[in-house]
């Protein structure tokens, strides 16, 4: 089918991506620094997918080992995840996330270019449309501000792989990621933050394993229906999908620009606390919480306009936000030996 490089693919999107690429027939090549992932997630994948893939350990900000990687594998596509995504971090270490962010992209896409690798699948995120002035929000929606360093790497990385698909054969799809949660049916792999998570649903996880004494919920004096924000959470599995339908679509040259941006989401919002009730109805766990303030740089609320995705690369999300959150929960507990 097609042999794929897949950078970032040890972490949380990109080990699920490994999966749903082998299903589809996709040979995968996985690089990884291992900054915010463990190799262990490798075993997770050799007993989902029958064989440890294959794996080179690698920082891409190393732009001789990048040069030596695509000299010694010929790519027919590349999926591009590997990125620091912490914006607390990102606010604190912005030379950081520019760095790592994108040299990384630079590179990789140098050497698309000199080794006549066309397929191009980068993360984004629905944090570049900040705050929307409507809802659900569409692709067409404009670009506001980045709130944050690692918010601004991404529309950075955007307008660069505009800018290097008009003047190169690369096309790209640009997938602007709402929430992923959740974890593969088989809890062999899922989301494995380090140290405290700063991401919602890990944290319930966390909460509900008894790790955390308590979920803190960051306000609830929002102007939504129970004051809490609201989020779009998609299934990572249904996330993962989506790479292998826009790959293809690469693949089958069915592309009509150089660059197509699909939001990927379920096109449904849910607050905080819809979150908390229906984990607990979901998974019979009861979650202490309390309500704190506003946690600085969120938006009130952001759900995703599908349709493009849909009609388009004829893709939806095929699971629902009480599976996902059961998912993230056994995920939790066979690493908790729970
Ligand atoms: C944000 C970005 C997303 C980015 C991600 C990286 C937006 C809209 N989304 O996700 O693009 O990829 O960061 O980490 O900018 N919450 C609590 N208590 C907690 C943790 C979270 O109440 O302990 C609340 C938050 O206030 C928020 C929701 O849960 O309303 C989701 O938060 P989180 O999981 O951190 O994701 P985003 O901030 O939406």
């Amino acid at each position: 089918m097609g042999k794929i490089l897949v950078t970032g693919g040890l972490g949380y999107i990109g080990s699920h991506t490994v999966v749903a690429l082998h299903e589809s027939g996709y040979q995968v090549l996985i690089v990884d620094d291992l900054s915010n992932s463990e190799r262990e997630v490798l075993s997770g994948l050799r007993d989902i997918i029958g064989f440890s893939p294959n794996f080179i350990e690698l920082d891409l900000r190393d732009k001789s080992a990048v040069a030596q990687l695509f000299s010694g594998h010929q790519f027919d596509g590349v999926i591009h995840f590997a990125a620091s995504k912490a914006v607390g971090e990102s606010v604190e270490n912005p030379l950081l996330y520019y760095e790592n962010n994108l040299n990384g992209l630079i590179y990789v896409l140098q050497n698309c270019v000199a080794h006549n690798v066309h397929n191009f699948i980068f993360s984004s995120s629905c944090t570049v449309y900040g705050e929307p002035d409507h809802l659900p929000i569409d692709e067409s929606a404009p670009i506001k501000r980045a709130l944050s360093p690692y918010g601004n790497t991404k529309q950075i990385a955007e307008e660069i792989l505009h800018d290097v698909c008009q003047v190169s054969e690369i096309s790209t799809v640009l997938l602007r990621y709402f929430n992923p949660i959740g974890a593969h049916d088989s809890a062999l792999i899922g989301e494995l933050p380090k140290g405290v998570p700063q991401n919602l649903v890990p944290f319930i996880t966390q909460t509900a394993a008894g790790l955390r004494k308590e979920l803190s919920v960051f306000g609830d004096d929002y102007p939504t229906p129970d004051g809490s924000c609201i989020r779009d959470y998609i299934h990572v599995m249904d996330l993962a999908e989506a790479h292998v339908v826009a790959l293809d679509r690469l693949m089958d040259r069915e592309q009509q620009e150089p660059v197509e941006v699909f939001n990927l989401g379920t096109g449904q919002g849910n607050s905080v606390l819809e979150v908390i009730q229906t984990f607990e109805q979901s998974t019979g766990v009861s979650l202490p919480y309390k309500i704190v303030g506003r946690r600085a740089g969120d938006v009130i609320a952001v759900y995703a306009d599908t349709t493009k995705a849909t009609e388009i690369l004829g893709w939806s999300t095929k699971r629902d936000l009480a599976s996902s959150l059961s998912s993230a929960w056994a995920w939790e507990k066979r690493i908790r030996g729970l």
